[in-house]
């Protein structure tokens, strides 16, 4: 290993440095090909790792799931109802119960202090599968992502993410972009800007490593000339029904469609999601915000998610290779 990131948690991309996330993604890529060419080797025989989710999950939780058994390891997966914590029992009792049961702790749920307070009294390396805040392990998988499909290197790489701006996606797409140097552009309604905390830290990461980092209301203005566009739920787990409304009304000039797709002026643009998405009538919230207010498709229209453009099924891929990447580098032997 060129660099030791050993019993590391990841609790938020900042708290990595460029060149340490940099190692996260060269490793993602070995492992990546290692799966493909039947070569890989077992790095975390015989650890316990446990998944917590509060919130529901399809990538995430199958992504540590297989890198687990990929790698040799055993999992044990909490639901969001199937424990005691915050129910019966404090987030500090539990991190300190389990830190003396398993090897690493996944954790997926509300608040961010939760996940601080794990790594806290644990004792053992702690993951953030996803907060109200952060989503650092899918931020791994879009920069690998960008990095497949840009043959410049990553520092000269524009994208723009569009939408809800103040959400986990948001914050973490706006600090991943200036961690990595490159040339990014946060774009929704000033009402949906990410806090001043969030922005702060984004910019001491744009000064300290060279990059670009626009924020703007003009959606347009975002994308010219980008290599990507990023997109994500308008309305995030946890948040109530009664904001859809408000939501759909701020956010409908931000939905990423053909038009704003040849807004970026570059043809080999592409389209990028966490995904799940919201782009046509075949899931049940679809069709109640079709029923309630006539949209069919919200944040990414029906024919750029079927498009080319849309790499966002090799993003999710690349869940798998990155969270392996975040254990191997953590856990392994
Ligand atoms: N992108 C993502 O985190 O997906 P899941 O909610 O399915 O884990
Ligand atoms: N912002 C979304 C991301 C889902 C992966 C949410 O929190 O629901």
């Amino acid at each position: 290993m060129s660099l030791n990131l050993r019993n590391r948690s990841l609790l938020k991309v900042q708290d990595y440095t460029q060149r340490e996330f940099q190692f996260m993604l060269d490793l993602a890529r070995d492992l990546k090909r290692a799966k493909y060419s039947k070569t890989e080797q077992e790095h975390l025989k015989g650890k316990e790792i446990v998944l917590i989710f509060e919130k529901t999950s399809t990538r995430t939780r199958c992504a540590f799931e297989v890198a687990c058994h990929d790698q040799g390891a055993h999992v044990t997966y909490l639901d969001p109802s199937g424990s005691q914590i915050g129910h019966k029992e404090s987030v500090k009792d539990t991190a300190r119960v389990l830190g003396r049961m398993f090897d690493a702790i996944e954790f997926r749920g509300f608040s961010q202090q939760a996940v601080e307070d794990l790594a806290k009294y644990s004792g053992v390396p702690v993951y953030n599968g996803l907060t109200d805040d952060y989503h650092p392990t899918q931020m791994l998988a879009d920069v690998m992502t960008m990095r497949e499909h840009c043959d410049r290197p990553v520092h000269e790489i524009k994208y723009a993410y569009v939408g809800d701006t103040r959400s986990n996606m948001g914050h973490s797409l706006m600090i991943v972009g200036a961690l990595m140097g490159m040339d990014v552009r946060i774009c929704g309604p000033k009402s949906l800007w990410p806090s001043d905390e969030y922005v702060k830290i984004a910019r001491e990461l744009e000064a300290r490593y060279g990059a670009k980092l626009t924020i703007t209301d003009n959606p347009a203005e975002a994308v010219k000339g980008v290599d990507f566009i990023h997109t994500d739920v308008w309305v995030s787990m946890g948040e109530p029904k009664d904001v859809w409304a408000q939501r759909i009304q701020l956010l409908k000039p931000y939905q990423v469609n053909t038009a704003l797709m040849k807004a970026s002026g570059n043809p080999r643009v592409k389209f990028m999601h966490c995904l799940p998405a919201f782009h046509n009538l075949e899931t049940k919230m679809g069709e109640q915000i079709f029923e309630q207010f006539g949209m069919n498709g919200l944040e990414v229209t029906e024919d750029v998610f079927e498009s080319e453009q849309n790499i966002a099924f090799e993003q999710a891929e690349n869940r798998l290779h990155t969270i392996k990447a975040i254990l191997v580098a953590t856990l392994g032997d």
